[in-house]
């Protein structure tokens, strides 16, 4: 896959403002979600593919780091471990491939076949948490996604919550898997501005959800928009 073929293989992008025409089946999409630790990513990403599918669609779940079998073995060397187990330059490196393979072996396959891929996390967390506060290493990840990744998602969803809330929200849960977590409440705080900062720019692919409330509430701003956006 030559990142000029994957720009091209999402037929109809999830931004396009009508339903699929009467008789046509529906176009692909690729939607991401995103925000900080705890905000509700993986609880909204289920409650909006049980919508999709109870609508007839075909759902592909998917997440990052991982997504794919070669993938999820290199989650494993970033999420889990010392905090500065690696540099910022080989963590981008390392999240970059394992996001190759997961967009060769599994998004893009699926997005072949009309379906709509939900993903959590994409190429924005790596924007975020390796971007923060550096502008040569955000230029690095862009860099990178240019060339080796190539697509873009037609719907970027980020859950906005204070990341105070999502910590206290996702304290409850237990794991191993808390390398990033474990970085502090003032890295939490400017992931939460580049998170902004990434809506601001990308203003017709990223839409701001109020990530506040019980998760009926956040799921309906998200149906909301996936409506308009023409998934339902
Ligand atoms: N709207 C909500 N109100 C209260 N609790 C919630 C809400 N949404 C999710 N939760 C709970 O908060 C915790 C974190 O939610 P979830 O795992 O969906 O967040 P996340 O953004 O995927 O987190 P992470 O970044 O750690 O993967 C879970 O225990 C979930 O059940
Ligand atoms: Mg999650």
């Amino acid at each position: 896959m030559s990142p000029a073929e994957s720009r091209t293989a999402e037929s109809s992008p999830a931004g396009s403002t009508s339903g699929s025409p009467p008789g046509r089946a529906p176009a692909a999409a690729f939607v991401t979600f995103e925000g900080v630790d705890g905000a509700g990513k993986s609880t909204q990403l289920a409650r909006l593919a049980e919508a999709l599918r109870e609508a007839g669609r075909e759902v592909v779940v998917t997440r990052e780091p991982g997504g794919s079998p070669g993938a999820e073995e290199i989650r494993r060397l970033l999420v889990e471990g010392e905090a500065h187990r690696w540099s910022p330059e080989t963590e981008i490196l390392l999240f970059t491939a394992a996001r190759r393979d997961h967009v060769e072996r599994v998004i893009q396959p699926a997005l072949r076949r009309g379906a709509v891929v939900l993903c959590d996390r994409f190429a924005d967390s790596t924007r975020a948490y390796q971007g923060a506060g550096d502008a040569a290493r955000r230029a690095l990840v862009d860099r990178l996604h240019e060339t080796i990744i190539g697509i873009e998602p037609g719907l970027t969803l980020i859950l906005d919550l204070d990341p105070a809330d999502g910590l206290a929200r996702a304290s409850e849960r237990a794991g191993a898997e808390d390398r990033f977590e474990r970085k502090g409440a003032g890295f939490q705080q400017a992931l939460r501005r580049e998170f902004h900062r990434l809506a601001e720019a990308n203003p017709g692919r990223c839409v701001l959800i109020d990530a506040t409330g019980d998760p009926d509430t956040v799921a309906a701003r998200i149906l909301a928009v996936a409506e308009a956006r023409g998934l339902l």
